[in-house]
């Protein structure tokens, strides 16, 4: 095994992880292409390898099985220490009255995983802030983590759907929760936060919703065992507008399914770019080396932009790196990544998502999804030279 944070040229793979790789559709495949690649160097120089399965899931899937996902593909990932995980999505199957659809089968995964938790972290590389569509003094020191719930909520409570009623089309939309449910996202929330700058915000709609008081009761339920963590309470609109207003001020927010996805796709805007952010979806189940997990950028498939070779691969690579952390128990190699991707942002290197806010500047080098990779792997392979960072904050 290489000793965390040392500097190593080249090693014989000590330990092989079992990945499953879910390319999926649209910019999917080129965007895992060059996060394999990053993962297969950083395993060079920190002396791990990986044994690969590719699956098809998603409209892959619906194109070559007539399924968004086979049973057999979900044990697959079940099986493996982890799922690296591409986008699915593709506008032939945008028909509402289509029965099978390719987002089927992302939330068939994390329920079927128990991937109860997903976890987004937001921050704004510094030399992205002018970037960002939102004021450069408001986004500089933006560093939260949004906790998700993920397998609850209006995702899959019951009934679901849409019948003939005496009026005409009748739907309905369950927002459901036990407190089990509830209390053990909340928990992990707090145990991050105790990691980080030991600040909760817990995001509800308690003036409304029942769910919602049942969710804030939870929290202040579980807030004595977490003596040193600071909580507040906000309700969902005043957050949303808050995290324009004053987006620095967050450490660590947790909330239900809905309510985080809107969320995270509005605090995503404070990075510059969609581009720039990387999920894991952890459940209760540990592997031999960590916690089971699916780990995916939180952009989806970009069908507008596939095959053209100028995704932005950040994303799924700082995804891999978030991979790394939980999952495979090699958390220097993880920030070995993420410091190799501020290296080459610092060196000038942009995809277009990264150029079109400020128009290219001096010094900025124009890239493609491959040569984004290609950069990062060589700020990698000098880091591997000349020394490793050190710890920043959890993520
Ligand atoms: C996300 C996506 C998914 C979600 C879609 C593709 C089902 O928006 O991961 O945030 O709503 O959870
Ligand atoms: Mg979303």
């Amino acid at each position: 095994m290489t000793t965390p944070g040392q500097p190593r040229d080249s090693v014989a793979a000590a330990v092989t992880y079992r990945l499953v790789v879910v390319p999926g559709d649209g910019i999917g495949p080129e965007v895992i292409s060059g996060g394999r690649r990053v993962l297969e160097a950083a395993g060079r120089v920190f002396g791990f390898g990986f044994d690969w399965t590719e699956v098809r899931i998603g409209g892959a899937a619906i194109d070559a099985y007539g399924v968004a996902l086979r049973e057999e593909d979900l044990a697959a990932c079940a099986a493996a220490d982890a799922v690296y995980f591409g986008a699915i999505g593709d506008p032939k199957y945008d028909d509402p009255k289509l029965k099978v659809r390719p987002e089927q089968a992302l939330l068939a995964l994390r329920k079927g995983l128990g991937l109860y938790a997903n976890l987004r972290p937001v921050t704004v590389q510094p030399v992205l802030q002018a970037s960002s569509p939102v004021r450069e003094s408001l986004v500089a020191g933006v560093d939260m983590m949004i906790v998700r719930e993920l397998t609850g909520g209006l995702y899959f409570g019951k009934p679901s759907g849409q019948t003939d009623g005496p009026n005409g089309r009748e739907v309905v939309d369950t927002l459901f929760y036990t407190e089990g449910e509830i209390r053990r996202v909340v928990k992990l929330a707090f145990e991050l936060a105790r990691g980080r700058r030991k600040k909760l915000t817990s995001v509800d709609k308690a003036n409304v919703l029942s769910s919602s008081r049942l969710w804030r009761t939870i929290v202040d339920e579980v807030k004595p065992e977490y003596p040193d963590v600071t909580v507040e309470h906000r309700l969902v609109d005043a957050c949303a507008m808050m995290l324009i207003q004053r987006p620095a001020a967050f450490d660590v927010l947790v909330t239900e399914n809905l309510f985080g996805d809107i969320l995270s796709d509005e605090a995503s805007v404070l990075a510059g770019s969609l581009g720039m952010l990387p999920s894991a979806s952890i459940g209760e189940k540990r592997t031999a080396h960590g916690v089971h997990g699916l780990y995916e950028p939180i952009h989806g498939s970009a069908p507008d932009i596939a095959g053209k070779d100028i995704a932005n691969p950040l994303a799924t690579i700082l995804s891999g790196a978030m991979m790394l952390r939980w999952s495979l128990g090699q958390p220097a190699a993880a920030e070995a990544i993420e410091a190799a991707v501020a290296v080459a942002l610092a060196e000038g290197y942009r995809t277009p998502d990264l150029v079109a806010a400020t128009g290219e500047q001096p010094g900025q080098k124009k890239v493609g999804t491959q040569a984004m990779a290609d950069a990062v792997m060589a700020a990698l392979a000098t880091q591997a030279r000349v020394g490793f960072p050190t710890a920043g904050p959890a993520r």
